[in-house]
């Protein structure tokens, strides 16, 4: 009988080092590892030499940092998309791409299994697991972690340390991290314990703010259809920028968010993220709409951004809910061109400067000086119409007022009682 065939998304970490070994065993299978560069710093060094000692019979390395800028990063970007406002998704974009590279490799090697080291409590299984049944509704899924036999991390250890799977590096880190280009993202130990302050060995790539300069660091981000194409007026690739804005706004302790969020598996989670270049262009992203985009659409796209970042978390990438809101958001992009400078200062980032060939800024209407256009007596006719339903609402309610206002009085008579 032919050797089962089976695609691991592969990081090089423990869990993902112990899944190669095992499959090997457990189903006698020849494993072939995808491991995608998303532009993480650390991981990728020495990842196909491990993979191969513990016993890979063909190892993947693909590059896909520029496809994840463009297709995954830029679009969310755009969308202005932070999950509960905050968290701008590095872990959650990059799994649909990691799936789509394993997905691939899968059909190219003619693997009829694919698998993959998410836990069975976490967000990235279905991240993965939704987009292989989008991409590929034959191939089975395999996700050791959620039936293996190891409880701890230790035993873990002990089965590579008895199978001589390399593992020293990952042993003593207590966070789990998960990184890419788009940020970082650093949870387990102390970190569990929401009352506690992330210890400063938590932070991977950002200084502390104490730590950070004492002058500000400006910078100017040019855009161009909503997406950053140059910095400090130099044309660069959009991993370059984001790459480069990493190392400036991580050294100014720009980027460190530290989260209560709510799971799609119904837990909440303390998160902490360092994030640098993806709050800084989300920030400047936003400065530049608002000297752009009509308030009308300013208004509407802030309700997508919220269901764009919901979609993106839930593992929803590849479904027809996002080239519909991609069709909406690209159409608001057509006047996001211009200029934003920004300052960079011990955590945070201000906004110095912004200009733009579509700014609806318009000095003539907003100055206060003889030079004023404005059509100051038409005001009083849109206003009499602005609050005419106010105005009939009450004459024909006019106690409703009235009974808020003994209800203060009331309470104020209550707290004053109390008081005394
Ligand atoms: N909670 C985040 C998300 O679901 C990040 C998970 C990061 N994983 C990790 N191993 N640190 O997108």
């Amino acid at each position: 009988m032919k050797k089962q065939r089976i695609a691991v998304a592969y990081s090089g970490g423990l869990d993902t080092s112990v899944i190669v070994k095992w499959l090997q065993e457990k189903y006698d299978a020849d494993v072939i590892t995808v491991t995608g560069n998303l532009g993480q710093k650390k991981e990728l060094t020495g990842v196909p030499d491990k993979a191969y000692k513990t016993g890979a019979k063909k190892v993947y390395v693909q590059d896909l940092r520029d496809e994840y800028v463009e297709e995954y990063i830029f679009p969310a970007l755009k969308a202005g998309a932070l999950y509960e406002h905050t968290y701008p998704m590095a872990t959650s974009l990059g799994r649909p791409l990691l799936a789509k590279s394993l997905v691939e490799v899968a059909k190219r090697e003619r693997c009829t299994v694919v698998a993959h080291g998410c836990t069975g409590k976490g967000n990235d299984q279905v991240r993965f697991e939704a987009a292989i049944a989008a991409l590929a509704p034959d191939l089975k899924v395999l996700a050791p972690l959620r039936d293996w036999e190891f409880k701890s991390r230790e035993e873990e250890i002990a089965y590579c340390e008895k199978h001589d799977i390399p593992v020293s590096a990952t042993k003593k880190n207590p966070y789990s991290i998960d990184e890419n280009v788009w940020g970082t993202a650093i949870e387990c130990g102390i970190l569990e314990d929401p009352m506690v302050e992330p210890p400063a060995d938590a932070y991977q790539c950002t200084v502390s703010p104490q730590d950070a300069p004492d002058k500000p660091t400006s910078v100017t981000i040019e855009f161009k259809l909503g997406v950053p194409v140059a910095l400090d007026g130099k044309k660069m690739s959009g991993f370059d920028i984001i790459d480069r804005l990493n190392q400036i706004a991580g050294a100014n302790g720009v980027g460190r968010i530290d989260l209560i969020e709510n799971r799609l598996v119904g837990i909440k989670s303390r998160e902490v993220y360092e994030a640098p270049a993806a709050v800084v262009l989300h920030f400047a992203h936003l400065e530049l709409e608002r000297l752009t985009l009509d308030k009308e659409v300013a208004h509407y796209k802030s309700k997508i951004a919220q269901d764009y970042a919901t979609m993106i978390y839930n593992g929803l990438w590849f479904t027809p809910l996002r080239p519909a809101l991609d069709a909406f958001v690209n159409e608001t992009q057509k006047t996001v061109n211009g200029i934003v400078k920004l300052k960079l200062y011990k955590g945070n980032v201000d906004i110095a400067g912004r200009m733009s060939p579509n700014s609806l800024y318009d000095t003539k209407l907003a100055t206060y000086t003889v030079e004023d256009t404005f059509d100051h007596k038409a005001s009083e006719g849109y206003i009499k119409i602005f609050s005419l339903p106010a105005k009939t609402f009450y004459r024909v309610n006019p106690n409703s007022f009235a009974k808020k206002r003994a209800l203060k009085r009331k309470l104020k008579k209550a707290t004053s009682r109390v008081q005394r």
